[in-house]
């Protein structure tokens, strides 16, 4: 990965294992991919930052004109401090609080791009809050377009754009909405949103949710509303090794023409890609801990045992997800024994599957596509530190992150004090 030596690193002291790799390089250049499929239309792609929040990737993007989208106060000011310009910031989430959307409206002076609403009645509390602070707020309607769920064609947990999902202003709502954002002196409509689902497994979602949003904004644009830009989301998806059938820029390329069929070409055409940048471009490296081997039934079992676990990357346990395991090293022999591997937390559900490796298993391994989702979601569920993260430019380590002594969630936990 990025020309470093990723066993050298997994065996090498100060990182050990479980520690996430990223290739900066190969971030960007999925940045610029993206970015040249707009043809110098006016367009913003906004990293999903929920996909990988570290310091080094957000501000790699940046650097590329990437913008961000986020989905909590947290984000918003990560994406301040990593260099986003508050312009190229949107806000996406069902129930933001007040001191969240006061962050947002008032962030590097004038307000980040856009507050994506996702209700009328946050539409309501997005104006309250415009005029407490004395400013119109920019906001863009994140709609559900209402997308059957099998057209859709991902995993349940990480399909929204349906009618029965929390997310967006339904299909029924949106008059009122535009409505009441023109009614308003502290609104001001100035988009539509929508994010179909992740990981999708065809364009022709995500091209259906475009046709809805370019319709709602000629209907808006004809009553009035100040409407700059429509955004059809993320959910471009990654090949975790099954195959993916296209590459993030022919999304773009779809919206694109959605758009021009739609006539509305002045706008800005915004994405909010997160999987897409970053997925394939991160590991989990992890040792072996032991095997273990047993007769089930007079067949033989194998496990092997690993010191990453579903605490670590939880896509397997939460979405059956699975990610190719591949040795460090290859051992002798033939990789085509069938391992079970596993880590080692107290669950069933931490399981990343069966992959054949050799007949003496490798010491060590490396867990592919974990570069989206992973320590972003990570805990330290059974008393396990985080991981460590190294971060990879130009063939080396230019970032790296330090491992928790291991007394220091003793001391988190033990701390708490009784009065
Ligand atoms: N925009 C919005 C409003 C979103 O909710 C999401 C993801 C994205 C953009 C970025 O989607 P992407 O391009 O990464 O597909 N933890 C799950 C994925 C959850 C996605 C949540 N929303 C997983 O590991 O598969």
């Amino acid at each position: 990965l990025g020309g470093v030596a990723l066993d050298e690193l997994a065996r090498d002291q100060a990182s050990g294992t479980p520690t996430y790799v990223y290739d900066l390089d190969a971030i960007a250049r999925e940045a610029r991919e993206l970015i040249a499929a707009f043809d110098g239309a006016p367009g913003l792609v906004a990293f999903a930052v929920k996909a990988n929040g570290a310091g080094p990737i957000v501000r790699a993007l940046a650097r590329e004109g990437c913008g961000a989208d986020v989905v909590s106060g947290g984000e918003l000011a990560l994406a301040l401090a990593c260099g986003v310009a508050a312009k190229k910031i949107v806000y996406s989430g069902v129930a933001k609080t007040d001191d969240e959307l006061d962050l947002a409206l008032t962030a590097g002076g004038t307000g980040i791009g856009a507050v994506q609403v996702e209700s009328l009645e946050e539409l309501t509390r997005v104006a309250a809050r415009g005029a407490a602070l004395g400013v119109r707020a920019r906001v863009s309607v994140r709609v559900n377009p209402g997308v059957e769920e099998d057209t859709i064609g991902t995993h349940a947990h990480i399909s929204t754009g349906h009618d029965e999902a929390k997310f967006g202003v339904s299909l029924g709502d949106i008059d009122a909405a535009i409505e009441r954002a023109n009614a308003s002196t502290h609104l001001d409509l100035i988009g539509f949103a929508a994010h179909v689902g992740s990981q999708l497994a065809s364009i022709e979602p995500y091209a259906q949710g475009a046709r809805v949003l370019f319709e709602l904004a000629a209907r808006a644009i004809g009553r009035g509303a100040p409407i700059a830009f429509v955004d059809t989301g993320g959910g471009m998806g990654i090949d975790y090794g099954g195959g993916y059938p296209s590459r993030p820029a022919e999304f773009v390329r779809a919206a694109r023409e959605v758009q021009r069929v739609a006539g509305l070409e002045r706008l800005s055409l915004h994405v909010e890609p997160g999987r897409a940048l970053v997925g394939a471009h991160g590991v989990l490296l992890a040792s072996v801990i032991q095997t273990k081997r047993a007769t089930i039934g007079g067949a033989p079992r194998r496990w092997l045992m690993v010191d990453a676990g579903m605490n670590d990357l939880i896509r397997p346990a939460l979405y059956q997800a699975r990610h190719r395991v591949v040795p460090l090293v290859r051992g002798a022999g033939e990789a085509s024994t069938p391992w079970r591997v596993v880590g080692p937390v107290c669950e069933s559900s931490d399981d990343f599957g069966e992959h054949l490796l050799g007949a003496e298993p490798p010491a060590r391994v490396a867990i592919l596509d974990a570069g989206a989702y992973g320590f972003t979601m990570a805990s330290q569920y059974n008393g396990r530190a985080l991981a460590t993260e190294v971060f990879v430019r130009g063939g080396r380590v230019v970032a790296r992150t330090e491992r928790a002594p291991r007394d220091a969630w003793v001391r988190e936990r033990a701390g708490v004090g009784e009065g």
